[in-house]
């Protein structure tokens, strides 16, 4: 029996989690404590780095405080530690990492960089447990779009696409400030779409044409679409329809993400999908997926959105399957990298 804590920093959430992981190599969630800069943000629109940092200064240990006392455990419990080294933004990496080593060393036990985008595939493990090898992941959030084939959670993950400018999430955050809607855009977008029309406006549907990348992603001439046509209202005097162009812009962000997936888990015969990051909480996404992964005898897997977003449990869940796989501890010289690559 081991016990795993997980540190991540990288973006907004300031995540602590702790797991358990069997002989049997079965993963048991103790604790996820998360504390968000969310609102520390909102009126800029989106994540302002330095503001990031500070919070994740004044959060770290009072999270991982509550994290202990939620799972009924001492520091001296800990057998490993896992934190993410990256992607994110390099000062609110910086401080996840530097708490990491200065724990691992008090403590002695081994310290593991954990990759970011790993880690929101792990986050799976802990609500359905192992995966099937291989699998396909869909990761969507407001920092990243991938998709990722998934061999071995521990030691062989390939990207076979990923967005070529903004990120699915980064989207619907402009497109709900063009629709003067708060941030983060998402969950406003989602509930106006339910009751407007998907079908009121054909937005683009980017890298979709016959010469483009089979499995890459664009939402920045979406996004852009989408400001135009409710300026050319706006100037004609018009009232703008709120809920069908979210309704139809949300179809077309759907639309992509899940024809890509579906036709790369059919080209590359994987059987199984997983949609993670904070866009897979999206009531058409999920639903979209749901309909072409059973037309195409897929098996789809979409952790809880309290999974979905930025947590410490996926970092321990991964530092988990990196113990489990014999993967070789990093040194006390681990740093932040902002662009690790999966
Ligand atoms: O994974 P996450 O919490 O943080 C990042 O790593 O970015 O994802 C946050 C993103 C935001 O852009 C937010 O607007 C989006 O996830 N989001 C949603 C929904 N809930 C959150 N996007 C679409 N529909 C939702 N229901
Ligand atoms: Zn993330």
């Amino acid at each position: 029996m081991t016990i795993v804590l997980g540190i991540e920093s990288s973006c907004d959430e300031t995540g602590v989690g702790l797991v358990r992981l069997d002989g049997d190599g079965r993963l048991e969630l103790l604790a996820d404590e998360v504390a968000s800069s969310v609102e520390q943000h909102a009126r800029f629109g989106g994540v302002v780095p330095e503001v990031a940092s500070r919070a994740h200064l004044e959060a770290m240990v009072p999270t991982m405080r509550r994290a202990f006392e939620v799972a009924g455990l001492k520091l001296s419990d800990v057998d490993a530690i896992a934190v993410t080294s990256g992607p994110g933004l390099a000062g609110a990496l910086l401080v996840g990492v530097s708490a990491a080593k200065a724990y691992a060393l008090s403590l002695g036990v081994p310290l593991y960089g954990a990759n970011h985008l790993a880690g929101h595939v792990a986050a799976d493990t802990l609500e359905h447990g192992p995966l099937p090898s291989p699998c396909l992941a869909l990761l969507v959030s407001g920092g990243h779009s991938q998709l990722l084939r998934v061999d071995d959670l521990a030691t062989r993950i390939t990207e076979i696409g990923s967005t070529i400018d903004d990120a699915a999430g980064e989207a619907y955050d402009k497109v709900a400030r063009v629709l003067g809607l708060p941030y983060p855009g998402g969950p406003p977008i989602d509930r106006a779409a339910r009751r407007g029309n998907p079908r009121a406006i054909a937005f683009p549907r980017g890298l979709t044409g016959p010469r483009d990348a089979e499995y890459d992603f664009s939402f920045s001439g979406l996004k852009t679409a989408v400001a135009r046509w409710v300026e050319a209202r706006e100037r004609d005097g018009e009232e703008v329809p709120l809920d069908d162009v979210a309704a139809s812009f949300q179809e077309a962000v759907a639309d992509v993400l899940t024809a890509k997936a579906v036709r790369a888990a059919e080209r590359f015969d994987i059987g199984t999908m997983v949609v993670s990051g904070g866009v897979a909480a999206n009531s058409r996404i999920k639903a979209l997926a749901a309909e072409r992964c059973a037309a195409a005898g897929i098996t789809l897997r979409v952790p809880k959105p309290r999974l979905c977003t930025d947590n410490g449990a996926m970092v321990a869940a991964l530092g988990a399957h990196l113990v489990a796989a014999g993967v070789e501890p990093s040194s006390l010289d681990l740093s932040a990298t902002p662009g690790l690559p999966v």
